[in-house]
């Protein structure tokens, strides 16, 4: 199977860690690897290099290629596809399908975010091998178990059963609180983000449901212009949730979006007390005293000491501190930069 990662997001909801010039998926907290490299890692169990394809921003190329050389992974030259700007996830893709289509014709592609946890064990693969059977017929998404509601994610109504699979009813992308809980309750899944797109029937629904991105796509090979010429559109509302022939498979391993600081804090591992700790560069450290339920990320000797569930983040040129359960309201501090600037 063809693979095409998605790394040319902006991410701004782990500020400071994240930045515009140091999104989401090259921040490094797991094995001392990018959430780049980990997605390289995870495609590479379902491709071999010459088949696996990144799209980013060209701001971002050497970020990719120094992870990659770090991770000892050469992908061919022009596997690489620099966007001119940023205009979400369906140009994105859009160009990936396009440039997998000029070199194989019919194909099955895996598209994968970059920004994500994502355990590629065997159920993974059994997923994305029923996947590609069904992206035969279908766009085919795969769905997670959801332990709470939550209003960043794409919902999924499975219906009749395909097998290994079910065909969608309804797909709701970033619903409002009460809705997502309401799903919740009703059964539904998260959508992963991750997704099996056959060429021929992604085109197809493209050119149906998108014609605009479809033809800036199909009547130029200039791809700057191609970019100029479509707007910002995500493949979910454009496609998936619009699409009458969406497929969702169970996803059923560990899965973590990394969405807010809280979701960092429950991925890493914790001391006795439930503190988790990252600390970076060799003067680096950190104490703590009758501190409990933290998450710190430090670049320098760091002393927490009687606190409890903070989130402590200290990069250096910038310090953020804010309850734990609460962290994802650091999107208004990034918001009163962006005016600033
Ligand atoms: N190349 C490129 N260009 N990549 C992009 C762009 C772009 O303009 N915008 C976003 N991406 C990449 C991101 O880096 C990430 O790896 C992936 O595409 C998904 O984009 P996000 O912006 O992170 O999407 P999201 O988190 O809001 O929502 C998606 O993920 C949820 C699960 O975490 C959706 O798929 C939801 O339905 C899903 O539930
Ligand atoms: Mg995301």
């Amino acid at each position: 199977m063809k693979v095409l990662i998605l790394a040319g997001g902006k991410g701004t909801r782990l500020w400071p860690l994240s930045r515009e010039l140091m999104p989401k998926q090259f921040i490094r907290l797991f094995d001392n690897r990018s959430l780049f490299q980990h997605a390289v890692l995870r495609a590479l169990k379902l491709s071999s290099p010459e088949e696996i394809f990144v799209v980013t921003n060209r701001e971002y190329r050497f970020r990719v290629l120094d992870d990659l050389a770090e991770l000892g992974v050469s992908l061919p030259e022009e596997n690489l596809l620099l966007e001119p700007e940023g205009k979400n996830t369906l140009p994105a893709i859009c160009w990936g399908m396009r440039e997998v289509q000029g070199r194989w014709g019919e194909a099955k592609v895996a598209v994968l975010p970059s920004d994500h946890l994502i355990r590629a064990d065997d159920n993974f693969l059994r997923a994305f091998a029923a996947a590609e059977e069904l992206a035969e017929e279908y766009l085919v998404t795969f769905g997670v178990k959801p332990s709470r509601s939550h209003a960043g994610y794409g919902y999924i109504k499975p219906g009749k059963s395909l097998g290994s699979g079910f065909k969608v009813e309804e797909f709701k992308e970033k619903p409002d609180e009460s809705r997502a809980a309401e799903y919740v309750a009703r059964g539904y899944y998260w959508n992963s983000g991750m997704y099996v797109f056959g060429s021929k029937v992604f085109f197809r629904e493209l050119e149906d449901l998108a014609p605009e991105v479809w033809q800036a796509f199909a009547e130029t090979s200039d791809v700057a212009e191609a970019y100029a010429r479509t707007a910002e559109v995500s493949v979910e509302y454009k496609l998936m949730e619009k699409s009458g022939r969406v497929a969702v498979v169970p996803l059923e391993t560990y899965w973590n979006d990394l969405g807010s600081f809280d979701a960092v804090y429950e991925a890493l591992p914790k001391d006795e007390e439930g503190n988790a700790v990252v600390v970076k560069g060799t003067e680096a450290d950190c104490l703590l005293y009758g501190a409990r339920g933290n998450l710190v990320i430090s670049e320098r000797l760091t002393a927490v000491v009687g606190v409890e569930d903070l989130v402590i983040i200290d990069t250096g040129d910038a310090l953020l501190v804010a309850p734990r359960r609460d962290a994802q309201e650091v999107k208004k501090v990034y918001a009163e930069l962006a005016r600033r600037k």
